[in-house]
């Protein structure tokens, strides 16, 4: 009888290796958040840069602090000057409150929303088992029916939305020719940032705000800092249902992600019933197919997110302009966001028929 050839040992480089056991770390993405949460890059800037000062600012147990700040040292948050005190690294200070690229508020753990969230990332497998989100599973309800059930998480979700459409709502003001448009609909506008942003940048605009409870009456609040209420209608009701008539631009900024293709279709539909024949539906999406490999990552890290939660997911412009055409759109030109680039305006006018 013929043995079978033995199978010699597959030989991978070391890099390969510490690369592998790197993204097997479930610690590390934890003691960053631990950073975050008890905000040490700050901390340390501000001069509590011993773990004795540090523990008493942080509320944190000495021991635990020390063996956290050991690691978030070697990760490459903090570097130890020759008498033992703390310095924050280049890395670290973009973990600080008020840097630009606002990380630290989205991997604080006192926020419910996000520690609901980051906790809920194992569920990864069963959404890849099902090819549905893992939500209900884990957790006994839609990701959307938790919005109002767990306390605090809706809250902390509009918190985030918030802090994300403050990067890019004045790069939509800028980036799209308004000048035609008299009445926009922000449909699923959340707590009115985006729209505030627009209004004041175009003083002719009117707008409308379409949420849910929840967010849309935050947004009267922000509508009446921002002093653009008087140009401006809330409208508390599902974008799922008959949308109001009165706007000739439907704006669905970071929405139908949130969407698998039914949903996101049926969302469209109703913009397009609404603005009528002619009328234009304007998307701010990532864009799946986004040239660099940073870009991709990111698009496909939130990818797998939306698939997990609430079942939806990025898209390229193909699969955008083929979803408009199922609800009647037609997609007319992609415009790049100014400082923005991780996201794209598609604009889509309501086919005639
Ligand atoms: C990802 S946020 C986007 C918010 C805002 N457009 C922005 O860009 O910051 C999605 C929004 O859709 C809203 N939403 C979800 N389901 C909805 C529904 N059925 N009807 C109306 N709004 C809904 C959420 O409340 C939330 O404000």
């Amino acid at each position: 009888m013929a043995s079978s050839p033995t199978r010699e040992p597959p030989v991978t480089s070391p890099a390969a290796v510490q690369k592998l056991i790197g993204l097997t770390s479930l610690l590390d993405p934890w003691a960053v958040r631990a950073a975050a949460t008890f905000r040490l890059p700050d901390l340390v800037a501000e001069g509590a840069d011993t773990i004795g000062e540090l523990a008493i600012r942080s509320e944190t147990h000495p021991d635990g602090l020390g063996r956290l700040m050991r690691h978030l040292t070697l990760l490459g948050l903090f570097r130890t000057t020759a008498d033992g005190c703390f310095e924050v690294t280049e890395m670290g200070e973009a973990l600080r409150d008020g840097h630009p690229i606002g990380i630290r508020s989205t991997l604080d753990q006192t926020n419910p929303f996000l520690s609901r969230l980051d906790q809920s990332a194992h569920g990864l497998l069963q959404a890849v088992r099902t090819g549905g989100p893992a939500w209900e599973h884990l957790h006994g309800l839609s990701f959307w029916d938790n919005m109002t059930a767990e306390p605090g998480f809706g809250e902390g979700y509009d918190a985030q939305m918030n802090q994300h459409s403050a990067m890019f709502g004045a790069a939509i003001a800028r980036s799209y020719d308004w000048s035609s448009v008299r009445h926009v609909i922000d449909v699923g506008g959340g707590v009115g940032r985006t729209l505030a942003a627009l209004l004041r940048e175009h003083p002719h605009l009117r707008g409308s705000l379409v949420d849910l409870p929840g967010p849309a009456t935050e947004a009267a609040a922000l509508f009446a800092q921002a002093d653009v209420a008087d140009r401006c209608a809330i409208v508390q009701q599902s974008f799922l249902d008959a949308l109001p008539t009165s706007g000739d631009a439907y704006l669905v900024a970071n929405v139908v992600h949130n969407w698998d293709d039914e949903g996101a279709a049926s969302l469209l539909r109703r913009c397009a019933e609404a603005a009528g024949p002619g009328g234009r539906v304007l998307l701010v999406e990532r864009i799946a197919s986004t040239a660099t490999d940073e870009a991709l990552q990111a698009v496909s890290h939130l990818d797998l997110f939306m698939l997990m939660t609430s079942g939806g997911r990025e898209r390229s412009v193909d699969e955008l302009r083929q979803l408009g055409k199922t609800a009647g759109l037609e997609h007319r030109k992609t415009h790049a966001l100014v400082n923005c680039p991780w996201l794209s305006l598609l604009e889509y006018a309501v086919e005639t028929v």
